[in-house]
């Protein structure tokens, strides 16, 4: 038996001849930049995530780079994030300017430690916003976050990339904070064919600025009232989101479903002191982008893995602090140590909505046969 990673082809076979049928609509059209699909899209995940705006661009990437300028982050400015996230994160904050601001992470869930970014905010003079992770699916600790955000003035900017439907208290990733930003990449659960992201926000001026942040800063063509990019989604992965949001619930539930039952399997298997599963906080709704376990022996375990057909990532495996791009920050090993043993020990095993019981129980029975159980 062999397992991928992420199986992609079979979702597009269900979908394959609605898919086909919408792209050819756009290409009758021959309209192909923020056309009524992409308006469309925006009202739609406006609604799913309980959001009053979402605007549509290029990335993921772009939209945490847009929020930010929304934000007012600019030269000089600092914001604070975690360093154990997939590198846009950061990145977005040094491409304007600003230094982030690194906070190390809760070891249970992986995301933000709100003790830990208090120390920060009130030991560090310049901080303009915060950027918790929703990282793997599971929302970070929204309420302590916002409180934080009231108390120092800041704006929170979340990280939703890998968390589109999380839910943390009852309210959806990307409606909690200032602004939320979303990617579209093809791995994430909900995935365009090519790269694709969203920014949504409760509030109307930032909104506003965003939309004009994406092309160009311009409200009247050719009239440009700030320096913008150029980041607008396209028709045709609205047309295909659009098609594809019609499913992310039972996509999600699927995968949900799937999280549930390698947990029974891995309680059966008799791991404990081997792997822990993942650790999801009360109030959570985690969407299981990545059902991530902690290994001993992680990176042999991963090799054995691969030698008998089970696919597996480590998300991520040198934390952002460490890296050489962010060697003038100063900082070295040690610097977070949860997010450091994290980056040792995290595996990612499939969880695609249409994962087997069959391939399930396999992967976690080759992971036993590894450490001889
Ligand atoms: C946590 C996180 N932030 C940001 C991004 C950037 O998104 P994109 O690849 O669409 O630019 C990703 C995904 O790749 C991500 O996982």
């Amino acid at each position: 038996m062999k397992v991928q990673l992420l199986d992609l082809a079979t979702q597009y076979r269900k979908i394959k001849k609605e898919v086909l049928k919408e792209v050819k609509t756009v290409c009758d059209s021959q309209h192909y930049v923020l056309g009524r699909n992409v308006s469309a899209l925006e009202a739609e995940i406006a609604a799913y995530c309980g959001a009053r705006f979402a605007i549509g661009v290029a990335s993921g990437t772009d939209a945490i780079l847009l929020a930010l300028m929304a934000a007012g982050v600019g030269i000089g400015d600092k914001v604070a994030t975690t360093p154990f996230t997939f590198f846009a994160t950061a990145g977005s904050i040094s491409r304007l300017g600003a230094t982030p601001v690194f906070v190390d992470i809760d070891p249970k869930t992986f995301n933000i430690d709100p003790n830990a970014l208090e120390r920060a905010l009130s030991r560090t003079k310049g901080i303009k916003a915060v950027i918790p992770v929703h990282l793997y699916g599971q929302c970070a600790d929204m309420g302590a976050i916002n409180a934080l955000g009231r108390k120092y003035r800041v704006k929170i900017i979340e990280d939703a990339a890998q968390s589109i439907g999380a839910e943390y208290k009852g309210k959806k990733a990307g409606s909690i904070g200032d602004l939320g930003c979303f990617s579209f990449y093809p791995t994430k659960n909900l995935g365009c064919f090519g790269d694709g992201g969203m920014v949504t926000t409760n509030n109307e001026k930032l909104a506003k600025s965003v939309k004009m942040l994406r092309v160009h800063g311009s409200n009247v063509r050719y009239y440009h009232d700030e320096i913008g990019a150029n980041s607008r989604l396209d028709e045709i992965q609205a047309a295909i989101l659009r098609i594809k949001l019609r499913y992310l619930e039972s996509w999600t539930m699927g995968r949900i479903k799937n999280a549930g039952r390698y947990d029974g399997i891995f309680k059966k298997a008799g791991l404990d002191g081997f792997v822990d599963i993942p650790f999801i906080e009360e109030g959570n709704r985690s969407v299981y982008n990545q059902y991530v376990i902690r290994a001993r022996k992680r990176d042999a375990l991963r090799a054995h893995l691969a030698s008998v057909g089970v696919g597996s990532e480590i998300y991520y495996p040198l934390p952002l602090h460490m890296q050489k791009c962010y060697k003038g920050l100063g900082l070295k090993k040690g610097s977070f140590p949860v997010s450091e043993k994290a980056a040792a020990e995290v595996l990612a095993l499939p969880i695609y909505p249409e994962l087997t019981a069959a391939e399930q129980k396999f992967v976690v029975s080759s992971i036993a046969e590894f450490y001889n159980k």
